[in-house]
């Protein structure tokens, strides 16, 4: 594995992030909503930097038919409360197509939610992406996987307090 950003990195960057939205949100209540599991770490660590009016909530998304690139996505767990009427601020780890956040900002708008906006730690900025998130901790355009902070490999390494790209024999070992 190849240290990609070290825990300081990350740590400064979600603090600037937390100014801006304080600041754009001012005034506002604000509903923080997670996009499970990966946005744990990250959500977290923003939520205790915001200044303002923030609630949370989560939910859940899967893909049809593990591992295909239908990219046919479903809700498994929905929000507790609903979000009609509310000023949504999606928390996503990673957005590379763009499809599951879009997916998730269609739902919550159908649902009634004020607006939803996305904040992500890291933007792929794929050239097909289908959303551009508002808010942007990292834009990393190389193709390996990234794992730790949140993100995962098959589950693993979510804990590792620093983001680290994926090298070929990571792949085979897990
Ligand atoms: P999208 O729907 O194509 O934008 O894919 C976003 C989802 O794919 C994220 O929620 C992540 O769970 C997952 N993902 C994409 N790239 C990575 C990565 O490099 N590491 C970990 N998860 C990733
Ligand atoms: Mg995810």
């Amino acid at each position: 594995m190849n240290l990609l950003y070290s825990s300081t990195q990350i740590h400064t960057r979600i603090a600037e992030l937390a100014e801006q939205i304080s600041k754009d949100y001012q005034g506002q209540s604000v509903l923080l909503m997670g996009v499970l599991k990966g946005c744990t770490i990250f959500m977290s660590h923003l939520l205790v930097q915001l200044k303002g009016d923030f609630e949370i909530d989560f939910l859940t998304v899967s893909s049809y038919g593990a591992g295909t690139e239908s990219g046919e996505l479903q809700i498994k767990t929905l929000p507790s409360r609903s979000v009609e009427a509310k000023t949504v601020l999606l928390v996503e780890d990673i957005v590379d197509s763009g499809k599951t956040v879009r997916f998730v900002q269609e739902l919550l708008l159908k649902q009634g939610a004020k607006s939803v906006e996305v904040v992500t730690l890291i933007d792929k900025e794929t050239e097909s992406n289908v959303l551009v998130p508002k808010y942007v901790g990292f834009t990393y355009k190389e193709a390996p996987f990234v794992v730790g902070f949140g993100f995962d490999l098959n589950e693993k390494f979510r804990n590792l307090p620093e983001v680290y790209q994926l090298e070929a024999e990571d792949l085979k070992s897990n």
